[in-house]
């Protein structure tokens, strides 16, 4: 009877912060797998063509579409930052213009890949790690390891406007913001 109390209390013990929030899966090496069916979470906006590196000659203008776990949403509505394991997935897509009628502005074309930002509290010292997975050739990766801290971290980190994530630029959770 014991035996079984014990059992039933562990996958909670091992759970995410929120429950029922689709946590991050790693392989034996400790990679992140590729995260799945993150068009069903929360969509937190679309950004077109953005650059953040000074004097880049020609910006690259694709279409960045920012999604995370529903319940990470719900949690940074009330708390103003992210419960442990949130994944922002930021899905690339190319700028596409001539296609069917169309005769001006542009539409999200072709899907480029995924990027993701991911907060495990206990698995990274600064909090967040930054993965990518676009491989070579624009094939999509099984798995990434996370950059390091100077190449993606630094820049979230000072200029992001919650809890390293660019919520600025996101309207569903700017505005809950103060
Ligand atoms: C110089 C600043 C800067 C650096 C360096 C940087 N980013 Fe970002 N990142 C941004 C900005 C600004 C946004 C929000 C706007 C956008 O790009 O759509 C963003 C958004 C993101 C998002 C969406 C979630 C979030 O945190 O807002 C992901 C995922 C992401 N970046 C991944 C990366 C990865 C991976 C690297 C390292 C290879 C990286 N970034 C390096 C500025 C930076």
């Amino acid at each position: 009877m014991r035996v079984a109390m014990l059992l039933l209390l562990i996958p909670v013990a091992l759970s995410s912060a929120e429950p029922g929030m689709p946590g991050p899966k790693y392989t034996a090496s400790g990679r992140l797998t590729r995260p799945e069916g993150w068009r069903e979470w929360m969509f937190a906006g679309a950004n077109l063509g953005m650059g953040y590196t000074e004097g880049q000659e020609k910006p690259r203008m694709n279409y960045h579409n920012i999604y995370l776990q529903r319940e990470a949403y719900a949690y940074f509505l009330k708390n103003r930052k992210f419960p442990d394991k949130t994944m922002m997935v930021m899905e690339v897509f190319a700028r596409g213009t001539k296609e069917s009628i169309n005769r001006q502005g542009s539409f999200e074309a072709a899907p480029l890949g995924i990027e993701v930002a991911l907060k495990d509290e206990k698995r990274f010292p600064e909090k967040w790690a930054y993965f990518n997975f676009i491989g070579e050739g624009g094939k999509p990766m099984a798995d990434s390891a996370p950059f390091r801290k100077d190449a993606c971290w630094n820049c979230h980190n000072q200029h992001g406007a919650a809890d390293n994530v660019f919520v600025q630029f996101y309207p569903v959770l700017r505005e809950a913001l103060p």
